[in-house]
């Protein structure tokens, strides 16, 4: 079976696609990883932003093995991702990686933006998480703050309404909600009930493919 769940930053889905994973002994990628690493590498090279050329060059060698790693997860890498991943030639060269993941023969459960869409638009279920983008600042300013990063409530939300602008226009691979994706508003629930809700969608969905014995 393969989970598609996608959705914009800090609306929960990553949270619902790991225990999705883990409540069905399933792998699980976390795509945006991919383009954190390669925004992080950006940075530490002290690469332009906007170099196309280089962003492509570090994703075609990213070390897929390597990105467990918490200096992927700071709003300055997360931003420059959003740049990174707005370029065709940075999504094309991480494609094969996630369609490989997803032909695991067990399955498997990926979240990201365009993984309904584009990486498996063949997903058994498809979930779209989101949230205002209220919920998602405060719920992101929480973790960064968790994390120690000095940067202010207002400044998360102004960063995070950029980057769903971004990745909502962008050319190559918009987010969007496919639609046959199922929509999750998780701005009235806690972590608990929004699971809750993904998996009652993903049982729904398994129990309408299964032929009827007579
Ligand atoms: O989910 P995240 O915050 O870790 O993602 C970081 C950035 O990567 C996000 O701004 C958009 C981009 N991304 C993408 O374009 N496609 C994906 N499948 C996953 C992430």
């Amino acid at each position: 079976m393969i989970i598609a769940v996608d959705g914009p930053a800090a609306s929960g889905k990553g949270t619902i696609a790991r225990r999705l994973a883990a409540h069905f002994a399933l792998p699980y990628l976390d795509t945006g990883l991919l383009y954190r690493g390669v925004a992080h590498a950006m940075l530490q090279h002290g690469h332009d932003a906007g170099d196309a050329a280089q962003a492509f060059a570090l994703a075609r060698g990213l070390d897929v093995e390597a990105l467990d790693d918490e200096a992927l997860r700071t709003a300055q890498v997360g931003a420059m991702a959003s740049v990174v991943a707005a370029m065709p030639d940075v999504r094309a060269a991480l494609l094969e990686v996630q369609k490989a993941f997803a032909a695991k023969p067990q399955g498997a459960v990926l979240d990201g933006r365009d993984i309904g869409t584009v990486i498996c638009p063949h997903a058994d279920v498809k979930l779209f998480v989101t949230a205002s983008s209220e919920v998602r600042a405060r719920r992101r300013f929480l973790e960064l703050q968790k994390r120690g990063e000095a940067i202010e409530e207002s400044q998360v939300l102004a960063d995070i309404q950029l980057r769903d602008e971004r990745d909502q226009s962008r050319a190559a691979a918009p987010l969007v909600q496919a639609p046959d994706a199922v929509l999750l508003d998780t701005s009235n629930l806690d972590i608990e009930n929004a699971f809750r809700a993904a998996l009652a969608e993903v049982e729904r969905a398994v129990l309408a493919r299964t032929p009827k014995s007579r």
